[in-house]
């Protein structure tokens, strides 16, 4: 964990698991505490929803079930955390599809740049039939069991130095989330990628490692980085969705009613989050426009050709996308 992650969590008092004591009848019945891990730092929306959801099962299951929380890449970065869900060592995890996009081709789709151009159409994409098709093959694919769809903001591209046209961010060294779509996204448009899981991002910032970075406003405001950007080029140019997981190794082990209780509240909470996405992200863009950081609108034709190029390039290998960028553009 990055000093700066280790000093958002410390200061968050949300350093610990959240630990839920189960009650002696609990007990006597076979109480299961779930290990939850996120990359997000502890006052991220995830977690604030994983949080209200943990709280909900175990008092809708009297106690037989809770959750501990474990925030901030604090069990390892998403990688590692889809290993140990695969493997049962981890129960659940909130979790970004870019990280799913590095197992299964299919999950590029709901990356695809410019297919939406709100949160608000962000939601209505990732509750689209198609969208929710691509959850059923996580068993086999990656070990895990996909609840449901949640988000963070739309996705946007900061620079260190100013920008005025794309020639101000060809070469330059733009952290992406680790992601082979997003990479390809990157190349097409003239920059140098790299990845980097989001608790490295502040240190790569500050210490010069990066030019310039994608993130979400929350992201954004969590850490400061309207302080060290001078540019923020307002592109809405993705979602960014994360899934609900447990371990499937976990999941065969839980009777079909815990496994129905278990997939309800998860849903529940989950679409909770992405509905309070909407004004999570009008207030964030306020306090990041009251910034010294200069804020550019900027649409798909400000990156030439790219779209198209990357739609070529991804199409045959995620055949959701053509079934997505079919759906009404919100
Ligand atoms: C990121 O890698 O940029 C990221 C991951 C999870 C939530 C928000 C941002």
């Amino acid at each position: 964990m990055s000093v700066h992650t280790r000093r958002l969590v410390l200061a968050s008092g949300f350093a610990l698991p959240v630990l839920a004591v189960p009650s002696l009848h609990a007990r006597a019945q076979g109480a299961r505490e779930f290990r939850l891990g996120t990359i997000t730092p502890p006052q991220h929306t995830w977690n604030v929803n994983a949080r209200s959801f943990g709280e909900e099962l175990r008092s809708a299951s009297n106690g037989r079930f809770s959750v501990a929380q474990f925030p901030a890449g604090q069990l390892g970065n998403e990688a590692t955390m889809l290993q140990q869900l695969q493997t049962g060592a981890l129960d659940m995890s909130w979790m970004t599809t870019a990280e799913l996009s590095n197992r299964v081709d299919a999950f590029a789709a709901v990356h695809a740049p410019f297919l939406v151009s709100s949160v608000e159409g962000a939601i209505a994409m990732l509750r689209s039939a198609p969208a929710l098709a691509l959850l059923n093959g996580l068993p086999q694919s990656v070990g895990a069991v996909g609840l449901r769809y949640g988000m963070t903001g739309l996705r946007q591209m900061l620079t260190r130095d100013a920008v005025t046209s794309l020639a101000d961010i060809r070469g330059r060294k733009m952290r992406i989330t680790p992601s082979a779509p997003i990479r390809d996204f990157y190349t097409l448009i003239g920059t140098a990628p790299t990845p980097l899981p989001l608790p490295q991002v502040f240190d790569a910032l500050a210490n010069g490692q990066i030019d310039g970075l994608e993130l979400d406003f929350e992201s954004v405001v969590n850490n400061r980085f309207q302080e060290l950007a001078r540019t923020m080029l307002l592109t809405n140019h993705s979602a960014f969705p994360m899934v609900g997981l447990v371990s499937a190794r976990v999941w065969a082990t839980l009777s079909p009613s815990d496994r129905e209780l278990i997939r309800g509240l998860a849903s529940k909470h989950i679409d909770a989050q992405c509905d309070g996405m909407i004004q999570v992200e009008v207030d964030n863009l306020r306090r990041l426009q009251q910034s010294a950081m200069q804020i550019r609108p900027v649409g798909a034709d400000f990156f030439g050709d790219a779209v198209a190029q990357w739609d070529r390039q991804w199409g045959p290998r995620a055949p959701a996308l053509a079934q997505l960028r079919a759906l009404p553009r919100v």
